[in-house]
């Protein structure tokens, strides 16, 4: 049976941020990252944990950080925060101590396929971000190449898209063409991988952060919470594709009523454990 991880505070160290599904803490001059059970769907964190998600969610950032540290420096130190003196048994295989790094306020996007707010965007005005698309696109369509398209990190509201060139202005031209340069290496990179597995990478987002001048790599990469994964082998486009690790919990909530403006119900056991067993096969099909 696996343990259930929905919160935490450690006695000692003061909080960094609560996330939606991670609890950041202060450690000497780095960070300790835990990620809890918690799942988010449609902008919500659900009331319901799913037991394992979130070992899941740390072993795969921890396995690409390993993976990509050749093509990009990343703030990854450990995932033994004993190595610190921080001996906790509940965060154990849920956390990393990280490099703490100034975040720079831009979140890299990039899309290999056209989905989710893509889609609509593409659907409403032609565009993606700065790029006018050819008509006639289909949804989930994988583009020639992939499209950088950046947004601000925004504290409050959502995040905006911003052009290349606004990206230059504030963060200087040769930081923003280090960022587009190696968000799409990442991105080739992890989806070739992936293709060979059987999943899409639809889409992701990396995170950079400035530490003694270098700019590196932060946060999570090539997880389900940062990216989207489809199966390979029901891809068809022209509709939306479920995503490998929420789709049981996606169609449960549509299939209440419930109205996504009100706190969402909670999830019975049978969905739970549908996904929990997505989580464990995603884990293990990346990773194996
Ligand atoms: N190495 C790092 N140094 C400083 N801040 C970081 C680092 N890595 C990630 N962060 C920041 O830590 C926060 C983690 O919160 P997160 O769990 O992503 O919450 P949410 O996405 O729900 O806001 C984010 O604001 C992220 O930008
Ligand atoms: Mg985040």
């Amino acid at each position: 049976m696996s343990e259930v991880l929905e919160k935490i505070d450690i006695p000692g160290l003061e909080l960094y941020k609560r996330g939606k599904v991670r609890d950041v803490f202060f450690l000497e001059d780095k960070l300790l990252f835990v990620a809890t059970d918690r799942i988010s769907a449609f902008d919500w964190v659900l009331p319901t944990p799913i037991p394992g998600k979130g070992k899941v969610l740390n072993g795969l950032s921890v396995f690409w950080f390993k993976k990509t540290e050749k093509l990009v420096k990343n703030h990854f130190i450990t995932d033994n925060p004993a190595e610190f003196g921080i001996d906790v048994p509940e965060i154990k295989g849920r956390s990393m101590v990280v490099e703490r790094t100034e975040v720079i306020p831009f979140e890299c996007i990039v899309r290999g396929y056209l989905a989710g707010s893509a889609w609509r965007s593409y659907k409403k005005t032609g565009m993606v971000g700065e790029y006018k698309l050819p008509e006639g696109l289909r949804e989930a369509e994988k583009f020639e190449e992939p499209l950088f398209t950046p947004t601000t990190k925004a504290e409050a509201g959502h995040d905006k898209d911003v052009t290349f060139k606004e990206m230059e202005d504030k963060l200087g031209s040769e930081k923003a063409r280090f960022l587009r340069e190696k968000s799409i290496e990442l991105y080739l990179f992890a989806r070739d991988y992936l293709e060979r597995k059987g999943i899409i990478l639809a889409d992701t987002k990396f995170e950079f952060g400035i530490k003694d001048g270098e700019i590196i790599l932060i946060d999570e990469i090539f997880t389900p919470d940062s990216s989207r994964f489809w199966p390979l082998d029901s891809y068809i486009p022209g509709k939306p594709q479920l995503d490998l690790d929420k789709e049981f919990v996606r169609q449960y909530l549509l299939s209440t009523g419930w109205d996504r403006n009100s706190p969402p119900p909670e999830l019975p056991p049978e969905i739970v454990e549908r996904t929990k067993e997505r989580y464990e096969k995603l884990y293990k099909l990346v990773v194996e």
